[in-house]
């Protein structure tokens, strides 16, 4: 299996056909299904909760790969965790103590894994890597898809990276925001290895698409 994994966030998919769109992702080759919960608080919208969450996993063995933009995270991990979820990303600038949200997130036997907003310092999350499976560079301001990808995510991509080898844990990055078939490559070159990607992928054809970008994590 590729040490490289590809993300779909299924923000991007046809919310008409929901059933359909996540068929699609099955027959995709897609690793995970990049989920974004949006609370109107944390970020301006709003998007799906748990209850959208539970009746895809009836119809996917994919995993599920959280990503909350909620205020105050640790009151929705349990519902998320119990409900199917296999990653579940909180922010460092929405939790009121890290620390515990993240042994919580472990406590279901869930990946956990912390965030940072472009304007935060990587450095934020060093204090934790130890509890983390997984940190998420955002590389646009959390909030929508379909934004241009922001480069100076690639300097703290590489800074994370050298971090994590110094200390040798055991920590994937992840980068959302803006990945497309060119910023793919500058993620993979400074040190990600999980790409979240929305409308780059569910333009056109998702399978052709997700081939496409894996070819270029070869
Ligand atoms: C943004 C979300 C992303 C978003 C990515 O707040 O976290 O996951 O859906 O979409 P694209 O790839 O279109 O930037
Ligand atoms: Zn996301």
């Amino acid at each position: 299996m590729s040490e490289y994994k590809i993300a779909p966030s299924v923000l991007s998919a046809d919310w008409l056909h929901l059933g359909r769109s996540v068929e699609d992702l099955n027959a995709s080759g897609c690793d995970y299904i990049h989920y974004d919960v949006m609370d109107g608080k944390f970020v301006p919208e709003m998007s799906f909760g748990v209850t959208v969450m539970r009746e895809m996993k009836k119809v996917t063995d994919l995993p599920l790969d959280v990503h909350l933009m909620i205020e105050d995270p640790i009151r929705n991990v349990k519902s998320f965790a119990t409900n199917g979820a296999k990653f579940i990303t909180v922010h460092v600038e929405a939790c009121r103590d890290i620390g515990e949200t993240l042994d919580y997130i472990r406590s279901f036997g869930v990946v956990a894994s912390l965030s940072v907003k472009p304007k935060t310092p990587v450095e934020a999350v060093f204090p934790y890597l130890e509890k983390c499976g997984m940190i998420l560079i955002m590389s646009v301001e959390p909030g929508f898809g379909g934004q241009a990808f922001m480069p100076e995510a690639l300097d703290k991509i590489r800074l994370l990276r050298e971090e994590i080898d110094r200390r040798h844990c055991n920590v994937d990055i992840e980068v959302d925001g803006g990945i497309n078939m060119e910023t793919v490559v500058l993620c993979k070159d400074a040190g990600a290895n999980v790409f979240v990607s929305g409308s780059a992928l569910f333009k056109g054809d998702l399978k052709e698409n997700t081939a496409k970008m894996r070819t270029l994590l070869k």
